[in-house]
């Protein structure tokens, strides 16, 4: 490992066991966030120490940046045009491997990589583990014109999804609006708990503005959770 800190040892379990997952050959999707930096770096190791050739898409800029600098072989998803497997983190995953992503703000590349992968692996530490979703804030990107229109017409469609008056609250970086990988705006959906996700999902993705939403649903294949003692359990 390369990072001058101690990695959260839980996350580098769940990053372990989902590297092992990789063979020589593959076609990689490189997620984003803490759990996802770590990844990328034991990915990293293994492919120097056992000459692994891999092709890697990552979802992110900050990702894409590690990755080329530890030496792994970054394009771009077009160039590699279909992915073996994914390996990204989460906010949320509950039994059922549907997941809200999108605290790092890069869910919209997250996406269209997880689904253009024969296979996405979620690593994540045990407090990513939830009953029901919807305690962790729901990212959705949006694109700046019509941006007030667009928070309306997303508190509508809460409203008649019994989420009435749940706040929604634009991302900030310090005192300026949070500007995604591709240009966006971000609103966090504080909704404690989400009674049924597909019918939120078809209405944020039914709304002109919304670029897309942290909902993943039906994406994950497999969730390897790791412990602070090392181990890993899957979901
Ligand atoms: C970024 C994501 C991340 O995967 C998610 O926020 C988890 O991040 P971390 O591993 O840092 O907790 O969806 O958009």
């Amino acid at each position: 490992m390369t990072t001058s800190s101690q990695p959260d040892p839980a996350k580098l379990a769940a990053s372990r066991a989902a590297v092992a997952l990789v063979q020589d050959g593959m076609k990689l999707g490189l997620g984003t966030g803490s759990t996802a930096s770590i990844m990328v770096e034991v990915l990293a190791e293994r492919a120097r120490t056992e000459g692994l050739s891999l092709r890697c898409a990552a979802t992110s800029k900050a990702t894409a940046e590690l990755a080329a600098r530890l030496g792994l072989r970054v394009e771009s998803l077009d160039d590699i045009g279909w992915l073996d497997l994914t390996i990204d983190g989460a906010d949320e995953v509950d039994p059922d491997l549907s997941l809200i992503k999108g605290g790092g703000g890069a869910h919209l590349r997250e996406k269209i990589v997880a689904r253009a992968s024969d296979r996405m692996v979620v690593i994540a530490d045990p407090g990513k583990v939830v009953d029901r979703l919807g305690a962790f804030h729901l990212p959705v990107e949006v694109v700046p014109f019509g941006f007030d229109a667009t928070r309306v017409l997303i508190q509508r469609a809460l409203d008649g999804l019994d989420l009435a008056d749940r706040p929604v609250l634009q991302r900030m970086r310090g005192d300026a609006p949070f500007v995604t990988d591709e240009g966006n705006f971000i609103l966090d959906l504080s909704l404690e708990v989400i009674p049924d996700a597909p019918a939120l999902a078809r209405a944020l993705s039914a709304i002109p503005g919304v670029v897309e939403h942290g909902l993943f649903l039906g994406i994950c294949d497999l969730a390897i959770i790791g412990r602070p003692d090392g181990s890993v359990a899957e979901l």
